[in-house]
């Protein structure tokens, strides 16, 4: 009895220190709670649209990055076409004209198209500017009819949510004059689907992380030029951005970690009987200020 009496501080002092791990540990805890509950795992504005120059990759949070420049890089002289003032004039209406053709097209045939023009398009996009010459951009062509089957299922699926359940009655009104909903044929039909990755960041030889600046101003200019080399070529697309897609397409292409979806293009030519919505295009004075 005197023995235990006398251990009995021992035993509180025991007892205390048990009680302060306990409530660190659960401390803790809550706090990572809280942190993941910031989170959601499936938001109604697509993750894979956020520019990753703002928002760090969490898989790697902490790797350092660089920009990995060359120092020395030589220059040479510039040499461009200079035409007469009236060639201008006419090189850039020929060109106006040619680009206010373009249309968005969602009916497109399954008629072969040629891969060298595939080819010519995309060496064209990629001589887009780039942040810092970074060149952020993947164009992942697919003409194998399985891997397009599957990216229509992904796509549909997800749409199908899209337009039942994610976004307001308000985004689904100003689609209905468009006529498009989550059926997407043309994901089977077009000969070629081209999937436009942006690398929100890139790896430098020595296995560092490379920072791309501006990649998706950069990855979307590239695809403007694209656009733009596929009306040159007198084949036709959709611009479309699936919503809540990215992840699972880049899993199903084999894209690395560092590729976010940007944009899905269906590229081909249009079907016989194929409509397009009877839109107008605002007029120069709406759109240009000249000061
Ligand atoms: C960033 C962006 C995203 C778009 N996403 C879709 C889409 O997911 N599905 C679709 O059918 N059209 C989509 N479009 C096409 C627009 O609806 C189309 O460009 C617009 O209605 C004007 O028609 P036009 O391209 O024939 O001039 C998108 C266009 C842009 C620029």
């Amino acid at each position: 009895m005197a023995l235990f009496s006398s251990l009995t501080p021992v035993f509180i002092a025991i007892i205390c220190v048990l009680i302060g791990v306990i409530m660190k540990k659960t401390n803790g805890e809550k706090e990572k709670c809280d942190t993941k509950s910031k989170h959601p795992s499936r938001p109604l504005v697509d993750e894979d649209l956020k520019d990753g120059t703002d928002h760090p990759l969490e898989e790697e949070e902490g790797e350092e990055e660089w920009q990995g420049l060359e120092e020395n890089v030589a220059h040479v002289p510039f040499t461009s076409e200079r035409y007469s003032e009236a060639e201008m004039i006419k090189r850039s209406q020929t060109f106006y004209e040619l680009l206010n053709k373009r249309r968005s097209v969602r009916f497109l045939s399954d008629e072969p198209v040629p891969r060298e023009v595939i080819d010519n398009v995309i060496r064209t996009a990629g001589t887009s500017p780039s942040g810092a010459h970074t060149e952020p951009w993947t164009f992942v062509v697919v003409q194998d009819p399985y891997l397009k089957h599957k990216i229509r299922e992904i796509v549909e699926e997800e749409e199908e949510i899209n337009y039942k359940k994610r976004m307001g009655d308000r985004w689904v009104n100003d689609l209905k004059r468009l006529r498009t909903n989550w059926i997407k044929e043309y994901l089977d039909t077009a000969p070629y689907l081209i999937l436009i990755f942006k690398q929100v960041y890139g790896r430098l030889p020595n296995g560092k992380k490379k920072t791309h600046y501006y990649n998706e101003i950069s990855v979307s200019i590239a695809c403007g030029i694209l656009l733009a080399a596929l009306q040159n070529a007198g084949l036709c697309t959709v611009t479309s951005t699936p919503l809540n897609c990215g992840p699972q397409l880049r899993v199903l292409l084999q894209r690395p970690a560092n590729e976010k979806l940007l944009l899905l293009l269906p590229v081909g030519y249009p079907k016989k009987d194929a409509t397009v919505p009877a839109l107008t295009r605002k007029p120069l004075e709406d759109i240009m200020v000249v000061m």
